[in-house]
């Protein structure tokens, strides 16, 4: 497998001749993409940000179930944590590509948001997205109000908003462990990875299924894999580039080299 393994070095020409020819192209992200923008990943938070929660622990419906405002309170926290943040190089050059290639699909397992704010214009969140709460109770959406009136310091508890419509209590808008992927979000992923000719998979430990299985189904059928991560992952047995890197040197680096003429700060 060809590597790379500083952002400087031409990246392999095989490579920079898909991305440039690819007919669709699927993005895989996880949270690595996003630690260069200050949030730190799930792996590396216990001595992160959320340094002082599990989020095996708090990230289940049992959980919140059991104390609404413990559960309500971290993910209100880690909202407005993240509301402070801003995109990174690397959701900026993921938005560029969208102009470069004829089709893709760009799947996030991150529920942070910031893919959006970088100007991405479909984003498939399989985890859902800390910005749409609705009720645990009927599933009414609930506008999440500004998170500096509501937020709790370092996630201490806060109570839950009430539902509008039946008043039962707000939930947050992620997907829990023990919890289905919605439905629409995963077949369109799963589409995507059966019909690309390219993958990038960036920022992800690959531990976590369904979504570890996207780049495994494209690489059955013929679509290469490209690993882009500071770090080794399962996937690095089977990729068909790796590119050593952190996503914010990456994936602009590969931008400007796929396409030199095109400009790309
Ligand atoms: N650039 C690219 N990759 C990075 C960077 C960076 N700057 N920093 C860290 N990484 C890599 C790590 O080496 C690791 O392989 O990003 C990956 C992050 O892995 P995780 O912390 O496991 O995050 P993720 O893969 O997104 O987790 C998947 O697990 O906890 C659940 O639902 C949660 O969506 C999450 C899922």
């Amino acid at each position: 497998m060809p590597t790379s393994s500083h952002a400087t070095e031409p990246y392999p020409s095989e490579l920079l001749t898909r991305l440039r020819t690819c007919r669709h192209l699927l993005v895989l992200t996880g949270a690595g993409v996003s630690q260069e923008s200050g949030i730190p990943t799930f792996r590396d938070a216990l001595n992160g940000l959320w340094g002082r929660f599990d989020p095996a622990q708090l990230a289940t419906p049992e959980a919140f179930d059991a104390d609404p405002p413990l559960v309500w309170g971290w993910y209100a926290w880690r909202r407005s944590q993240v509301l402070l943040c801003e995109p990174n190089p690397a959701h900026r050059a993921i938005a560029v590509l969208a102009d470069r290639v004829p089709r893709l699909t760009l799947v996030t397992q991150n529920v942070d948001g910031l893919h959006q704010r970088a100007g991405s214009p479909a984003v498939l969140e399989l985890h859902g997205s800390l910005h749409r709460p609705y009720c645990r109770a009927c599933g009414h959406p609930h506008i999440p109000s500004d998170p500096q009136c509501e937020v709790s310091l370092e996630g201490a508890p806060l109570p839950p908003p009430r539902c509008e419509r039946c008043r039962g209590p707000v939930r947050p808008g992620v997907v829990w462990f023990g919890e289905a992927l919605p439905a629409d979000v995963w077949d369109a992923a799963e589409t995507a990875a059966n019909t690309c000719d390219l993958v990038l998979v960036v920022g992800t430990s690959a531990l976590v299924y369904p979504a570890a299985e996207l780049p495994l189904t494209a690489l059955t059928r013929g679509a290469a894999v490209v690993q882009i991560n500071p770090d080794r992952t399962d996937l690095d047995d089977f990729a068909t580039f790796r590119l050593g890197g952190t996503a914010a040197q990456v994936l602009p680096e590969l931008v400007r080299q796929g396409w030199p003429d095109a400009g790309f700060g």
